[in-house]
């Protein structure tokens, strides 16, 4: 059986996948490899969705959200609005690992941070920075605000049918202060049983955590539902349920216990970036007509 890593977006997938693999490799754990990949993208101020350089909020913050489960026990570990703390990820990992809660928010999850050796720095880069100035300067901008958003997710199966989903994001540009999306939600931005599958979303907070899309794809998984199958069911209920969703790419996507997996999106514009054993390929995901 292979192992099999899928993850999002056409910039970061490629080297979100690679840094997990990598990982696996030299570990042999899922999680860890998982979170390697993560952490490689939050690290690396050239992408602006995650981590340290990604868009901050109205008053200039960078407030991030994360979120991993592991199928196989089930655990859960989650951080949201968390400001000054780079990897996140490596923070939901901790709060899985050492308290017996399932999510830390805002100040107090950077304090669990700074207890736990993780260091309270600036992350916003000159990039990110020049960015937040010119919305500043033009709020204009704003109208397509509600676009200039994604997040990293990455769902991995090892060659012993294990599942884990992570995910990790700066939600919306210039977002309000303390609003949190799907990421760090589980059931919404990602999802794991290892008697279904695994799931994890990108797109618009609100309407994938609405719809719960990575829990209702794993649901469906659970019913015998191939992974894309069980995508496009989530994906179709969404729009059907709320149409104003339709052409504003949400995405779901996932691999069923079987070792399938497939993705589906309410718009245009998404990748997804698969590697199994080692071999990486680029898939472009069209939208779903519904
Ligand atoms: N999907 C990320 C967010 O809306 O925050």
């Amino acid at each position: 059986m292979s192992t099999l890593f899928v993850s999002t977006w056409q910039d970061a997938g490629e080297p979100c996948v690679r840094a997990a693999w990598e990982n696996y490799c030299q570990t042999k754990s899922l999680l860890s490899a998982c979170e390697a990949g993560l952490v490689r993208v939050e690290l690396d101020p050239a992408f602006q969705a995650i981590g340290f350089g990604g868009l901050p909020n109205a008053e200039g913050e960078v407030e991030l959200d994360a979120g991993l489960m592991v199928g196989s026990s089930l655990d859960v570990g989650a951080v949201c609005a968390v400001r000054g703390i780079v990897p996140v990820i490596s923070l939901a990992r901790a709060v899985m690992e050492k308290t017996p809660h399932v999510m830390l928010a805002g100040d107090q999850a950077r304090r669990f941070a700074e207890q736990n050796g993780f260091e309270v720095r600036s992350l916003l880069s000159e990039n990110s920075l020049r960015k937040y100035e010119a919305w500043r300067r033009d709020r204009s901008a704003a109208e397509v605000a509600h676009l200039v958003h994604d997040t990293v997710t990455i769902v991995g199966r090892d060659e012993g049918g294990r599942l884990v989903s992570a995910c990790s994001t700066s939600g919306l540009a210039w977002k309000r202060p303390g609003r949190v999306g799907d990421s760090p939600i589980a059931g919404a931005g990602f999802y794991a049983d290892d008697e279904a599958g695994a799931a994890g979303a990108t797109g618009v907070g609100e309407d994938i955590w609405r719809f719960m899309l990575s829990h209702y794809a794993v649901e469906r998984m659970r019913t015998g539902d191939p992974a894309q199958k069980a995508c496009e069911k989530a994906i179709e209920r969404m729009v059907r349920r709320k149409p104003s969703t339709a052409g504003q790419t949400s995405v779901v996507f996932g691999i069923s216990r079987a070792g399938d997996w497939g993705a589906a999106a309410s718009g245009p514009g998404f990748t997804a970036w698969v590697c199994e054993d080692g071999k990486v390929g680029r898939h472009p995901v069209p939208a779903l007509s519904v």
